[in-house]
């Protein structure tokens, strides 16, 4: 079949010829064979590749088109939606039936808004979370949804993420009955029992247009699937270097998976070591320049610059514990081909498209505290293997996996390379989780009695796959303690959600932190200080995984848990009672320390090395926190405790900026953070009136502040500056920036 066939919008098939499609795939034929473009629900089943997208991308542009429609697209990772975002973008020289431009928007920050500016855009590119939390607040625009695209939908299986992802299309078929459902997933062994619950025609391929070899390396062969072999030269003692280097070597590119963050860093610089050799002139000073750009991004870390320095080499890591600067240029350069080999964990693992003619799997386990070692699902195998031999870039593609012994080898070619996808499971029926979603299901109006309730479960996946009369206890359990907390309140049969469970269910908090918080707030108001704020919040299950104590920390911890006793509003556990809590509670104490000093204005690099932190973790615990303190002066405002409420807006801005008190009105300025604003206040301009006053030539001569910057400051503030001395100065600095890069 071929694009011109389709029954969509001759300006659309335009572009898409233009960027270089003519004919359907074969799975995007049968996904509009089964009436994709009619309006049907559908689950599209297809390998890794396979050109999903596309078909989301053809019923998007129909639904907005022809049909007046509003569509959301919803990912599971941030990264993805921002390649999501890219792609819908070639639309936009598109205009629609009103005469307006088609428009895509992305939305993936902030829990607690309704995003009215989102109705102006015809396609919403949004993280599952996003989309639960709009749907809490009833955002109005969300009625108007047509078509809600699903992907890596299979993520369902997964226990953090998926029951979110269930629970939204749940309800967005409760809110619009006529919504059409398109789910893309990767092979699964039921595909039709996930069709049964959407109501949906399935279409299950295991069509892939580049083929991909998979095999296991052994010593210095790989086994293929389908029979081949192939010797790898031994340039090192370690298979995994040899074989990413063999693929450099003959102009490709390798994406190495690690199972932890540490292994990633470590075998990218062995990995370094090795490559430097194979490097060309012109590849070094494109990396080069890389490197600098690294360097630039963001405050000045260690971690940053020994990035920057494998970067130099060619090859970088990726994992959740690099800053997002940082992780975008690393994707980038791995696109345009500059980075050689990449090593990541599996934050890589889903939906993205990478050049890597190689994938290599250098391990098959992954560890989880409490649990110990398990071996991978075939689905994640999959996926990980599936970032390989993408069409765009690679006309082949390999997937390998790494064994250290034959027996090994014979476990990994039965157990990943000749196995089947598992079935996927909902992961909905957890107290934890239930939670806040029966809470929601409340508070935002989708029912307003107990059976109610039950009807609403019984619309999820959970509920075609178990009976529901199981999580009916679950349910009791959770409206008696929302009961006894005050955020429902029940009259016979009704329930309706108390204005504090209204407020809870908004701020996308879990109902346990919002007791945390309420009953913080009701304590100890003598003694309140940021550091009972701070630990409070790390004290919430929704801060998430605290920041770990080390051995050698717990008597510093301990001795500032004894410093500010009066200042903790929740009292630790007996150390030799309740060991496993006591070092939970030190941990949390540790997070408010951390917070603690970035908002006295220590440096990142000082943060990571005194408390042992990698950036990703940092940032996640500083977003966590602002959000949490956001709810923090939310909930203080509700409940009326006024005096209180100077503390937490001045403690929520503190931690979003990252400064001292004194300096919070500086830094509101654009383009002056951390580290200018306390460059001004030094230097002497210590307030907006006295930088309104100063004399731009003085500014523009501070550290890190050049003339650009100094009027745009000056701008800002309403300052006079004269056209003749700004001309000067605009010389000045051209022959500045001259002589640098010449240097
Ligand atoms: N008909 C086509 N002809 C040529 N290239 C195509 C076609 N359809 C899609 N592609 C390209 O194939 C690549 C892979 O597509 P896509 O990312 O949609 O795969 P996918 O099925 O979603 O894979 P994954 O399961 O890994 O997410 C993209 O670069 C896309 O541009
Ligand atoms: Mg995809």
């Amino acid at each position: 079949m071929k694009v011109t066939d389709l029954s969509i919008p001759e300006a659309v098939k335009e572009l898409i010829i233009r960027s270089g499609i003519t004919e359907l795939y074969p799975p995007q034929e049968e996904a509009i064979q089964a009436g994709a473009l009619e309006g049907r629900n559908l689950v599209l089943a297809s390998p890794t590749a396979s050109g999903k997208t596309l078909v989301a991308e053809f019923c998007a542009l129909k639904h907005v088109l022809e049909k007046n429609g509003k569509v959301v697209y919803l990912t599971p990772l941030r990264a993805l939606a921002n390649e999501k975002f890219d792609e819908f973008g070639k639309y936009t020289a598109i205009t629609k039936k009103d005469g307006k431009r088609f428009r895509a928007g992305i939305s993936t920050g902030d829990f607690d808004s309704t995003d009215p500016w989102l109705e102006r855009y015809d396609v919403i590119i949004t993280t599952n979370e996003k989309a639960d939390s709009l749907l809490r607040h009833r955002a109005k625009w969300m009625d108007d949804i047509s078509l809600v695209v699903a992907d890596e939908v299979h993520l369902l299986n997964d226990a953090e993420r998926g029951p979110t992802l269930e629970v939204v299309l749940a309800r967005l078929m409760q809110v619009n009955p006529d919504i059409q459902i398109l789910a893309l997933s990767a092979t699964i062994s039921n595909v039709d029992e996930l069709a049964e619950w959407l109501k949906a025609e399935h279409v299950t391929t295991e069509w892939r247009p580049v083929s991909l070899k998979e095999g296991v390396l052994l010593h210095e062969e790989i086994q293929y699937k389908d029979g081949d072999a192939r010797k790898i030269e031994k340039k090192t003692r370690d298979p995994t270097i040899n074989l990413a280097l063999n693929t450099v070597k003959t102009g490709g590119q390798a994406l190495i998976f690690s199972s932890t963050r540490k292994n990633a860093v470590t075998m990218a610089k062995k990995v370094a070591d090795e490559i430097i050799t194979v490097l060309s002139k012109p590849a070094r000073r494109a990396l080069e320049h890389e490197a600098e750009r690294i360097l630039s991004t963001g405050e000045r870390t260690r971690l940053g610059e020994s990035l920057a320095e494998l970067v130099r080499c060619g090859t970088a890591f990726h994992h959740a514990g690099l800053a997002g600067g940082h992780r975008r240029i690393i994707e980038d350069s791995f696109r345009a081909g500059k980075i050689k080999i990449l090593t990541a964990t599996p934050t890589l693992a889903f939906g993205v498209n990478l050049p890597a003619r190689t994938v290599v799997l250098q391990d098959y386990r992954r560890y989880e505290a409490g649990y110990g070692y398990y071996p991978i699902s075939v689905l994640e195998y999959k996926q990980m293997a599936g970032r390989a031999g993408r069409p765009k870039y690679d006309k082949t593609g390999e997937a390998i996996l790494i064994a250290k012994t034959s027996d090994e080898a014979d476990y990994l070619v039965q157990s990943y390379v000749l196995a089947k996808p598992e079935r996927i499971w909902s992961r909905l029926a957890v107290e934890r989780i239930m939670r806040a979603h029966v809470l929601a299901t409340i508070a935002s109006d989708f029912a307003h009695t107990e059976n109610g309730i039950y009807e609403f479960f019984g619309r999820t996946f959970y509920a075609c796959q178990y009976d529901i009369d199981a999580i009916k206890s679950l349910v009791a359990k959770i409206l008696k303690y929302l009961y006894d907390e005050e955020m429902i309140e029940v009259f016979g049969e009704d329930i309706n959600a108390t204005k504090f469970g209204k407020r809870v269910s908004e701020l996308y908090i879990d109902p346990v932190s919002a007791v945390i918080i309420r009953d913080g707030l009701r304590s100890n108001r003598e003694y309140m200080t940021e550091v009972s704020l701070l630990h409070m919040i790390a004290h919430t299950p929704d801060m998430g995984p605290v920041l770990r104590p080390y051995t050698n920390e717990f008597d510093q911890i301990a001795l500032y848990m004894e410093e500010h006793r009066q200042e903790f509003l929740f009292v630790p556990p007996a150390e030799w009672e309740d060991n496993v809590g006591y070092e939970e509670f030190l941990g949390e104490v540790k997070t408010a320390m951390t917070l603690n000093a970035w908002i006295e204005e220590m440096s990142e690099d000082w943060l990571m090395d005194r408390f042992r932190v990698q950036p990703g973790d940092l940032y996640r615990t500083l977003e966590s926190a602002k959000w949490l303190l956001h709810a923090t002066h939310e909930l203080a405002i509700l409940f009326g405790n006024k005096q209180i409420l100077p503390l937490t807006f001045e403690v929520e801005q503190r931690v979003e900026k990252g400064v001292k008190k004194e300096i919070l009105p500086l830094v509101k300025l654009e383009g002056v953070g951390r580290v200018r604003g306390r460059i001004l206040f030094n230097s002497g301009y210590k307030t907006i009136e006295e930088i309104k006053n100063a004399k731009i030539e003085e500014l523009s001569n501070l550290p890190l502040i050049g003339p650009k910057l100094a009027k745009k400051i000056k701008e800002q503030v309403g300052g006079f500056i004269k056209k003749d001395t700004w001309e000067r100065l605009e010389k000045q600095d051209e022959w500045k920036q001259r002589a640098l890069t010449e240097y």
